[in-house]
């Protein structure tokens, strides 16, 4: 099973050691206290993240300095909003090393990228009999958008299973293949189990099988180096607010050649060259696929934390967040009596755990923890298939960013203990 480091661009050095503690100090909402007085321990990462001070900047700056439209004005406030929302394509673009910023569309979320992708490539592309390989992991994104496609064109869904221990059964991926899909869609890191992929090994034999290959990195993206050359697919999508930008920011990256043959996704302005009564043509990409004024200041959100996370440098977010994930797997089972862990061993995994308690519902475990300011997911996270393959009605999820320190998920095993000791009366 390859790991995100295995799946990037290669460095030679060992990554600088991230200081979560002085990250911290980029992030005001970790200065603030919840109601009973408890500061604020966020475990939801993987459900959106905290926003640095250099985000709530560019937004903000935006809205005070040069709130205007893009694209139109000919006047200087426009101009300095279309250049800072192109700059936040470019530096996107530089985050995931696309080889140029034209291949980035800009979208609200990984959902509305993939929706992009399954009304404007899957409704041309599949037809009667076509076969979409999936897998069992997806999270919903990645999945009713498809089935919405193959009921419309009588096409079918193919699902790769997933193992006992949260791993995808190749094997069986191989034999699918054979069916000669006409695409294949998969998570690059599993929002419930945490598993990472080995997305290049699968795009590798996609391809060789005729496939196209999506992969959703709404999970991959703000924790490790992605190098979408690398990785050799055709489409990448992502969100903006996982990784440490604004709600409504996201993007999608495709190959220029698939993007140019694409219709439209959505019509209006700004995504026409010229517009007749009766027919009208289309804009260059990627504004062909961006109809509407978009959430300009969203979008430079996005661009601001992309420059933030380089900064940081990709790797070492990796090797923090990898640390955190082992240092969780190991104390939760060594100090939370019964707790049941998902999904693979922690070199497998991104900063994912999702777990519960012996007869214990999960929404009671975060409803408890919430009174010590302890945030943390709980309920199907948008993967209900992948909840019934394991058998589970819901689980309970801690999950890492860069400003996360072991003392937090010291603070989470305290906690579950009491969660523990209080149905134990
Ligand atoms: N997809 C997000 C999650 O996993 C919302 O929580």
């Amino acid at each position: 099973m390859a790991d995100l480091a295995t799946t990037q661009r290669k460095d030679q050095t060992e990554p600088a050691r991230l200081d979560p503690y002085q990250i911290r100090a980029d992030f005001p909402i970790l200065a603030t206290v919840n109601r009973f007085g408890k500061p604020l321990i966020y475990l939801d990462s993987a459900a959106t993240s905290l926003k640095p001070q250099a985000v709530i900047e560019a937004v903000d700056g935006y809205n005070r300095e040069y709130s205007s439209n893009i694209h139109r004005g000919i006047y200087e406030l426009a101009e300095r909003a279309t250049g800072a929302y192109e700059a936040a394509r470019a530096k996107t673009a530089r985050l995931i090393n696309a080889p140029e910023p034209a291949e980035i569309v800009f979208v609200r979320n990984a959902t509305e990228a993939i929706n992009l992708v399954a009304y404007s490539w899957g409704r041309h592309h599949i037809g009667r009999g076509d076969s979409i390989v999936l897998t069992e992991m997806e999270h919903h994104a990645n999945l009713v958008p498809w089935q919405l496609v193959v009921q419309e064109k009588d096409g079918d869904l193919e699902f790769v299973p997933v193992t006992d221990d949260g791993l995808l059964q190749l094997d069986v991926y191989e034999v699918l293949l054979h069916l000669r899909p006409k695409l294949v869609a998969f998570t690059h890191v599993s929002n419930m189990l945490g598993t990472v992929n080995p997305v290049r090994e699968m795009v590798e034999m996609a391809h060789a099988a005729g496939a196209l290959v999506l992969i959703d990195g709404a999970q991959a993206v703000p924790h490790a180096p992605v190098d979408v050359q690398e990785l050799g697919a055709d489409f990448y999508v992502f969100s903006g607010h996982k990784m440490l930008g604004p709600t409504g920011s996201g993007a999608l990256w495709a190959r220029r050649g698939l993007l140019e043959a694409m219709p439209p996704f959505m019509a209006g302005g700004d995504m026409i060259r010229e517009v007749h009564l009766r027919r009208s043509d289309w804009n260059e990409i990627p504004y062909k696929f961006e109809a509407g004024t978009p959430d300009i200041s969203a979008q430079i959100g996005m661009g601001a934390a992309a420059e933030y996370l380089m900064a940081l440098g990709m790797e070492s977010v990796r090797a923090h967040e990898r640390e955190l994930t082992r240092y969780a797997m190991e104390v939760l089972p060594r100090e939370v009596p019964g707790i049941e862990l998902y999904g693979p061993a922690a070199e497998l995994r991104g900063g994912v755990v999702s777990f519960n308690l012996p007869g214990i519902h999960p929404h009671d475990v975060a409803q408890i923890l919430d009174r010590s300011g302890i945030c943390l997911r709980a309920g199907h996270h948008c993967t209900m298939p992948l909840h019934e393959r394991f058998d589970l009605a819901a689980t309970a999820r801690a999950s890492f960013n860069v400003y996360t320190v072991p003392e937090e998920i010291d603070a989470l095993a305290a906690g579950l203990r009491d969660v523990v000791r209080i149905f134990d009366r």
